[in-house]
């Protein structure tokens, strides 16, 4: 395409379209990238510039652009039954999908609805409902811990905690309690991450023994919290919460919308504390970064407090597109992928590279913090001036390398099927930026 004709895309996509998470008026000199096409770890856009799809599209992406295997599964479900209502009706995608995704957690009752925050509204709500179905009404809080984060729906949002988004629409929100942050970049001079951990839990003990008589749920992001800047913290942590809860007769959230499926190095995150939540939220790669589906997973328990006479006991949530059979078929495809290719195990054998190749970037003077859990690194960058992302994101795209640092955070959430040459030009493009 011609680059008249593609700076017209823009043009036209600033007039119409209001961009997410984007202070509209940055585009007057930050660059909108036309996309045409992608294929594999690479977008391309009008003009045929390729682009190293570092962050995987938000976070979603997990075997590429245009995979061929989940193509082909949308194609023939398509010729099936695009969209149903799911109450009142179900279909095969959504009933194999449910099975599949209980024998792989051991919650063996999945509700559904479309993006990341709806998961989280849907979990949020079922754990105050089962209170109050369990006859202590009372139970109407939820704790959530420091630079945690949600969504940006106004429930998700009330359990965030990242200022940018929430401050704004802090007269909207409901109160909720943030615990100290496991993240082990807060840890004393000295004291191991482990130690910090446990004294991030110890913190949340004292709240929950004062208030769990009030608390519905404590809600996290396990391993890493993603939008805080991949702060990232130990299993042991999640091993005393899960401890905590039980003791407290709190439910436990486990929020795995950006590190399921593989993203820590587990097939989920909570396998590595050895625990099992009340409520896993799922969402993201879970399509492999085709279509928006979300999920939440439950337990037997939670289940049969609702399955009742009194229809106002049952929980009356719904989303138009809940259990969208496409969805559920990329979903299913995407779990065909993990079993027939080994992926955990070949990942393994990935990071471990990667992190090899990354070598000169972790010993590089500017880099702190440097840090890696399964397909996720990050590093801090101390002495980052002002407008240190949006220059770095810059100078990263000359190189055909598309990364979106947070603040003064770099990090890298390829898709998993990454090569040694692009994991080579992305540790070579990162030391070039520095
Ligand atoms: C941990 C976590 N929870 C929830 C969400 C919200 O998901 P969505 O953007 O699909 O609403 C995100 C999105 O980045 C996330 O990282």
């Amino acid at each position: 395409m011609k680059s008249n004709e593609s700076s017209d895309w823009v043009a036209r996509s600033l007039r119409s379209v209001w961009h997410p998470c984007t202070q509209m008026q940055h585009h007057e000199t930050v660059p909108l990238i036309p996309v045409s096409h992608g294929r594999g770890v690479w977008l391309y856009d009008m003009q045929g510039q390729a682009y190293l799809d570092a962050i995987s599209s938000w976070w979603v992406n997990l075997f590429g652009h245009a995979n061929p295997r989940i193509n082909a599964a949308l194609i023939d479900q398509l010729s099936r039954i695009e969209h149903v209502i799911l109450a009142g009706c179900t279909h095969a995608p959504v009933v194999e999908l449910s099975e599949r995704l209980g024998q792989l957690t051991g919650l063996g009752h999945a509700f559904y609805g479309s993006d990341g925050a709806s998961a989280t509204e849907i979990a949020l709500k079922m754990s105050f409902h089962f209170w109050r179905n369990s006859g202590q009404p009372e139970k109407t809080g939820f704790v959530s811990l420091q630079n945690g984060y949600h969504g940006e729906t106004l429930g998700a949002l009330s359990v965030t905690d990242v200022a940018l988004f929430k401050d704004t629409y802090a007269p909207l929100l409901r109160h909720s309690h943030q615990a100290m942050s496991p993240d082990s970049r807060l840890a004393a001079p000295g004291e191991s991450a482990e130690t910090y951990a446990l004294r991030a839990a110890a913190s949340l003990e004292a709240h929950l023994a004062a208030h769990a008589d009030t608390i519905a749920a404590v809600i996290l992001e396990p391993l890493v919290q993603g939008a805080a800047g991949m702060a990232m913290y130990p299993p042991i942590y999640l091993t005393r919460v899960r401890e905590l809860c039980d003791q407290y007769g709190v439910h436990l959230i486990a929020d795995e919308i950006a590190v399921g499926f593989g993203r820590t190095g587990s097939m989920f995150a909570c396998e590595q504390a050895g625990i099992q939540a009340d409520f896993l939220c799922l969402s993201k790669g879970l399509t492999g970064g085709y279509l928006p589906l979300s999920c939440v997973l439950t337990t037997d328990r939670v289940y049969q407090a609702f399955y009742d006479d009194a229809t106002a006991r049952g929980f009356l949530h719904s989303h138009s597109y809940t259990g969208n059979p496409l969805a559920c078929r990329a979903a299913l495809a995407v779990l065909d992928i993990f079993e027939q290719d080994d992926v955990i195990a070949v990942n393994r054998a990935k990071a471990a590279r990667f992190s090899e190749l990354l070598g000169e970037v972790a010993t590089h003077p500017r880099v702190r913090n440097f840090r890696h859990t399964g397909m996720i690194w990050a590093f801090d960058v101390d002495d980052a001036a002002p407008g240190f992302a949006t220059e770095f994101h810059h100078r990263a795209l000359e190189k055909g390398v598309f990364i979106r640092p947070i603040g003064h955070t770099v990090y890298f959430m390829p898709p998993y099927i990454i090569e040694e040459p692009e994991m080579r030009l992305l540790a070579q493009t990162t030391l070039t930026c520095l």
